[in-house]
Protein backbone atom coordinates (compact mmCIF):
# COMPACT_ATOMS: atom_id res chain seq x y z
CA UNK A 1 0.00 0.00 0.00
CA UNK A 2 1.20 3.37 -0.86
CA UNK A 3 -0.86 6.05 1.28
CA UNK A 4 -2.27 9.19 0.05
CA UNK A 5 -0.91 12.58 0.93
CA UNK A 6 -2.74 14.73 2.69
CA UNK A 7 -2.43 18.19 1.65
CA UNK A 8 -2.56 20.35 4.28
CA UNK A 9 -1.23 23.36 2.14
CA UNK A 10 -4.23 23.37 -0.15
CA UNK A 11 -6.79 22.73 2.60
CA UNK A 12 -5.35 25.84 4.25
CA UNK A 13 -5.16 27.41 1.43
CA UNK A 14 -8.72 26.54 0.89
CA UNK A 15 -10.02 27.33 4.23
CA UNK A 16 -8.15 31.01 4.10
CA UNK A 17 -10.13 31.54 0.65
CA UNK A 18 -13.61 31.05 2.33
CA UNK A 19 -12.35 33.45 5.09
CA UNK A 20 -11.65 36.01 2.30
CA UNK A 21 -14.65 35.52 0.76
CA UNK A 22 -16.55 36.30 4.00
CA UNK A 23 -14.79 39.25 5.31
CA UNK A 24 -15.65 40.74 1.60
CA UNK A 25 -19.31 39.95 2.16
CA UNK A 26 -18.94 41.21 6.04
CA UNK A 27 -17.71 44.56 4.25
CA UNK A 28 -20.39 44.99 2.02
CA UNK A 29 -22.78 44.24 4.90
CA UNK A 30 -21.75 47.47 6.41
CA UNK A 31 -19.70 45.00 9.54
CA UNK A 32 -17.26 45.41 10.90
CA UNK A 33 -13.91 43.50 10.14
CA UNK A 34 -12.82 41.03 12.38
CA UNK A 35 -8.74 41.87 14.78
CA UNK A 36 -6.65 40.04 16.05
CA UNK A 37 -3.73 40.80 18.53
CA UNK A 38 -0.88 38.74 18.17
CA UNK A 39 1.65 39.27 21.35
CA UNK A 40 5.15 38.61 21.38
CA UNK A 41 7.60 38.73 23.76
CA UNK A 42 11.39 38.12 23.49
CA UNK A 43 13.18 37.57 20.15
CA UNK A 44 12.75 34.07 19.88
CA UNK A 45 13.68 33.38 16.37
CA UNK A 46 11.38 30.13 15.76
CA UNK A 47 8.65 32.23 17.21
CA UNK A 48 9.41 35.32 15.59
CA UNK A 49 8.69 33.00 12.30
CA UNK A 50 5.60 32.04 13.38
CA UNK A 51 4.13 35.35 14.81
CA UNK A 52 5.30 36.92 11.26
CA UNK A 53 3.38 34.41 9.16
CA UNK A 54 0.32 34.53 11.44
CA UNK A 55 0.30 38.47 11.26
CA UNK A 56 0.54 38.17 7.49
CA UNK A 57 -2.33 35.72 7.36
CA UNK A 58 -4.39 37.39 9.45
CA UNK A 59 -3.66 40.37 6.57
CA UNK A 60 -4.32 38.61 3.70
CA UNK A 61 -7.95 37.32 4.58
CA UNK A 62 -8.78 40.81 5.53
CA UNK A 63 -8.76 41.08 9.52
CA UNK A 64 -7.22 43.56 11.07
CA UNK A 65 -3.94 42.81 12.43
CA UNK A 66 -2.48 44.42 15.75
CA UNK A 67 1.06 43.67 16.43
CA UNK A 68 2.76 43.66 20.05
CA UNK A 69 6.33 42.97 19.84
CA UNK A 70 7.53 43.21 23.58
CA UNK A 71 10.99 43.29 24.76
CA UNK A 72 12.11 40.14 26.32
CA UNK A 73 12.36 42.28 30.34
CA UNK A 74 8.79 42.60 29.91
CA UNK A 75 7.37 42.00 33.47
CA UNK A 76 4.60 39.90 33.98
CA UNK A 77 2.68 42.89 35.00
CA UNK A 78 2.77 44.64 32.14
CA UNK A 79 1.82 41.87 30.07
CA UNK A 80 -1.72 41.18 31.93
CA UNK A 81 -2.39 44.97 31.57
CA UNK A 82 -1.44 45.03 27.79
CA UNK A 83 -3.68 41.84 27.96
CA UNK A 84 -6.41 43.68 30.11
CA UNK A 85 -6.36 46.64 26.97
CA UNK A 86 -6.90 44.21 24.39
CA UNK A 87 -9.74 42.86 26.37
CA UNK A 88 -11.39 45.82 26.71
CA UNK A 89 -10.72 46.92 22.90
CA UNK A 90 -13.94 46.25 20.65
CA UNK A 91 -12.31 46.68 18.06
CA UNK A 92 -10.45 43.24 18.98
CA UNK A 93 -11.92 39.58 18.53
CA UNK A 94 -8.87 37.38 19.46
CA UNK A 95 -5.97 38.00 21.67
CA UNK A 96 -2.97 35.68 21.16
CA UNK A 97 -0.15 35.23 23.05
CA UNK A 98 2.82 33.47 21.42
CA UNK A 99 4.08 30.84 23.31
CA UNK A 100 6.83 29.53 25.03
CA UNK A 101 7.15 33.00 27.23
CA UNK A 102 10.14 33.66 29.21
CA UNK A 103 10.65 31.84 32.27
CA UNK A 104 9.99 34.94 34.76
CA UNK A 105 6.90 35.11 33.16
CA UNK A 106 3.41 32.56 34.31
CA UNK A 107 2.02 31.00 31.62
CA UNK A 108 -1.01 30.19 32.95
CA UNK A 109 -1.69 33.39 34.33
CA UNK A 110 -1.31 34.91 31.06
CA UNK A 111 -3.63 32.33 29.07
CA UNK A 112 -6.02 32.86 32.06
CA UNK A 113 -6.31 36.44 32.26
CA UNK A 114 -6.93 36.36 28.03
CA UNK A 115 -11.08 36.90 27.91
CA UNK A 116 -12.33 33.50 27.09
CA UNK A 117 -14.22 34.83 23.97
CA UNK A 118 -11.05 36.15 22.78
CA UNK A 119 -8.97 33.16 23.06
CA UNK A 120 -8.74 32.57 19.65
CA UNK A 121 -5.75 30.18 20.90
CA UNK A 122 -8.41 27.89 22.72
CA UNK A 123 -5.92 27.67 25.53
CA UNK A 124 -7.82 29.20 28.31
CA UNK A 125 -9.25 26.54 31.10
CA UNK A 126 -12.77 27.79 30.18
CA UNK A 127 -12.36 26.76 26.33
CA UNK A 128 -10.11 23.19 26.92
CA UNK A 129 -12.86 22.25 29.78
CA UNK A 130 -15.92 22.88 27.22
CA UNK A 131 -14.08 20.98 25.02
CA UNK A 132 -13.70 18.07 27.55
CA UNK A 133 -17.48 17.97 27.97
CA UNK A 134 -18.82 17.78 24.31
CA UNK A 135 -19.63 21.28 23.97
CA UNK A 136 -16.33 22.89 22.45
CA UNK A 137 -16.68 26.59 21.49
CA UNK A 138 -12.79 28.25 20.67
CA UNK A 139 -10.70 25.37 19.88
CA UNK A 140 -7.43 24.97 20.09
CA UNK A 141 -6.24 25.48 16.81
CA UNK A 142 -3.56 22.67 15.93
CA UNK A 143 -5.87 19.92 17.31
CA UNK A 144 -8.84 22.00 15.38
CA UNK A 145 -6.80 21.89 12.00
CA UNK A 146 -5.91 18.34 12.71
CA UNK A 147 -9.44 17.49 12.77
CA UNK A 148 -10.10 19.40 8.86
CA UNK A 149 -7.73 17.32 7.99
CA UNK A 150 -8.80 13.77 9.48
CA UNK A 151 -12.22 14.70 7.87
CA UNK A 152 -11.16 15.48 4.02
CA UNK A 153 -9.76 11.41 4.11
CA UNK A 154 -13.43 10.89 4.81
CA UNK A 155 -12.51 8.00 6.92
CA UNK A 156 -15.32 7.79 9.59
CA UNK A 157 -13.66 7.75 13.18
CA UNK A 158 -16.28 5.99 15.32
CA UNK A 159 -14.75 3.55 17.27
CA UNK A 160 -11.08 3.70 15.46
CA UNK A 161 -8.51 2.63 18.01
CA UNK A 162 -6.46 6.25 18.03
CA UNK A 163 -2.98 7.03 20.00
CA UNK A 164 -1.18 10.26 20.38
CA UNK A 165 1.78 10.72 21.22
CA UNK A 166 3.16 13.49 23.31
CA UNK A 167 0.76 15.05 25.60
CA UNK A 168 1.63 18.83 26.06
CA UNK A 169 -1.33 21.51 26.45
CA UNK A 170 -0.78 22.98 23.07
CA UNK A 171 -1.10 19.89 20.92
CA UNK A 172 -1.44 16.66 22.80
CA UNK A 173 -4.09 17.02 25.39
CA UNK A 174 -6.50 18.85 23.22
CA UNK A 175 -5.89 16.20 20.71
CA UNK A 176 -6.76 13.71 22.92
CA UNK A 177 -10.11 15.55 23.40
CA UNK A 178 -11.35 15.69 20.05
CA UNK A 179 -9.83 12.45 18.95
CA UNK A 180 -12.63 11.15 21.90
CA UNK A 181 -15.37 13.69 20.78
CA UNK A 182 -14.62 12.28 17.43
CA UNK A 183 -15.75 8.72 18.72
CA UNK A 184 -12.00 7.05 19.16
CA UNK A 185 -10.64 5.00 22.02
CA UNK A 186 -7.97 7.32 22.84
CA UNK A 187 -4.81 6.74 24.38
CA UNK A 188 -2.10 9.81 24.93
CA UNK A 189 1.30 8.67 25.44
CA UNK A 190 4.22 10.80 27.02
CA UNK A 191 7.86 10.25 27.98
CA UNK A 192 6.42 7.64 31.13
CA UNK A 193 4.94 5.35 28.72
CA UNK A 194 5.90 1.95 28.67
CA UNK A 195 5.62 0.22 25.48
CA UNK A 196 5.46 3.04 23.54
CA UNK A 197 6.16 0.69 19.93
CA UNK A 198 2.95 -1.67 20.99
CA UNK A 199 0.82 1.29 21.33
CA UNK A 200 1.72 2.53 18.32
CA UNK A 201 1.42 -1.06 16.08
CA UNK A 202 -2.08 -1.07 17.54
CA UNK A 203 -3.60 2.85 16.43
CA UNK A 204 -5.77 3.39 13.24
CA UNK A 205 -4.83 6.49 13.64
CA UNK A 206 -1.99 8.38 15.01
CA UNK A 207 -0.70 11.69 16.18
CA UNK A 208 2.68 12.46 17.12
CA UNK A 209 3.68 16.13 18.47
CA UNK A 210 7.18 15.08 19.98
CA UNK A 211 9.44 17.19 18.55
CA UNK A 212 12.21 14.48 17.56
CA UNK A 213 12.98 13.78 13.95
CA UNK A 214 12.06 10.28 12.96
CA UNK A 215 11.15 9.44 16.42
CA UNK A 216 8.75 6.90 15.37
CA UNK A 217 10.01 4.49 13.00
CA UNK A 218 8.03 3.36 9.90
CA UNK A 219 7.72 0.01 10.15
CA UNK A 220 5.69 0.53 13.22
CA UNK A 221 2.50 2.09 11.44
CA UNK A 222 -0.19 -0.19 11.04
CA UNK A 223 -0.91 -0.87 7.67
CA UNK A 224 -4.00 1.21 6.71
CA UNK A 225 -3.64 3.56 8.87
CA UNK A 226 -3.98 7.03 8.85
CA UNK A 227 -0.57 9.11 10.60
CA UNK A 228 -0.65 12.93 11.70
CA UNK A 229 2.87 14.06 11.95
CA UNK A 230 2.87 17.27 13.98
CA UNK A 231 6.73 17.69 13.86
CA UNK A 232 8.95 19.87 12.39
CA UNK A 233 12.36 19.24 12.62
CA UNK A 234 15.52 20.66 11.02
CA UNK A 235 18.06 18.47 10.41
CA UNK A 236 21.73 19.51 9.90
CA UNK A 237 21.77 19.43 6.22
CA UNK A 238 19.38 21.95 6.40
CA UNK A 239 15.98 19.78 5.89
CA UNK A 240 13.05 19.86 7.21
CA UNK A 241 11.07 16.18 8.40
CA UNK A 242 8.61 15.43 10.71
CA UNK A 243 8.58 13.23 14.10
CA UNK A 244 7.51 10.14 11.78
CA UNK A 245 9.92 8.27 9.82
CA UNK A 246 8.07 9.07 6.16
CA UNK A 247 9.38 6.94 3.62
CA UNK A 248 8.43 3.92 5.49
CA UNK A 249 5.30 5.14 6.85
CA UNK A 250 4.04 6.08 3.68
CA UNK A 251 4.27 2.47 2.51
CA UNK A 252 1.69 1.35 5.31
CA UNK A 253 -0.34 3.87 5.66
CA UNK A 254 -3.41 4.66 3.97
CA UNK A 255 -3.39 8.22 4.69
CA UNK A 256 -0.09 10.60 5.87
CA UNK A 257 0.83 14.07 6.32
CA UNK A 258 3.76 14.98 4.75
CA UNK A 259 5.98 17.97 6.33
CA UNK A 260 6.37 20.79 5.58
CA UNK A 261 2.94 21.15 3.81
CA UNK A 262 0.91 18.91 6.20
CA UNK A 263 -0.25 20.08 9.74
CA UNK A 264 1.48 22.96 9.58
CA UNK A 265 -0.27 25.18 7.56
CA UNK A 266 -3.72 24.26 9.50
CA UNK A 267 -3.07 25.60 12.79
CA UNK A 268 -2.85 29.56 11.20
CA UNK A 269 -5.97 28.21 9.51
CA UNK A 270 -8.02 27.33 12.47
CA UNK A 271 -6.70 30.52 14.31
CA UNK A 272 -7.92 32.62 11.52
CA UNK A 273 -11.61 30.61 11.72
CA UNK A 274 -11.41 31.20 15.84
CA UNK A 275 -11.09 34.75 14.87
CA UNK A 276 -14.33 34.86 12.85
CA UNK A 277 -15.89 32.62 15.11
CA UNK A 278 -15.12 34.69 17.99
CA UNK A 279 -16.13 38.40 15.75
CA UNK A 280 -20.09 36.82 14.71
CA UNK A 281 -20.60 34.21 18.04
CA UNK A 282 -19.29 36.84 20.75
CA UNK A 283 -19.00 40.08 19.44
CA UNK A 284 -21.27 41.41 16.35
N1 LIG B 1 3.62 28.05 20.31
C1 LIG B 1 3.61 26.92 19.57
N2 LIG B 1 2.39 26.71 19.03
C2 LIG B 1 1.61 27.73 19.44
C3 LIG B 1 0.24 28.06 19.21
O1 LIG B 1 -0.52 27.36 18.52
N3 LIG B 1 -0.18 29.21 19.80
C4 LIG B 1 0.63 29.98 20.57
N4 LIG B 1 0.12 31.09 21.12
N5 LIG B 1 1.89 29.70 20.81
C5 LIG B 1 2.38 28.57 20.25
Amino acid sequence: MTAQNIDGKAIAQAIRTTLSDKVKARKEAGQRIPGLAVILVGQDPASQVYVGSKRKACEEVGFLSQSFDLPVTTTESDLLALIDRCNEDTAIDGILVQLPLPAHIDSSKVIERIRPDKDVDGFHPYNVGRLAQRIPVLRSCTPMGIMTLIRSTGVDTYGLDAVVVGASNIVGRPMTLELLLAGCTTTTCHRFTKNLEEKVRQADLLVVAVGKPHFIPGDWIKPGAIVIDVGINRLDDGRLVGDVEFDVAAKRAAFITPVPGGVGPMTIASLLENTLYAAENYHD
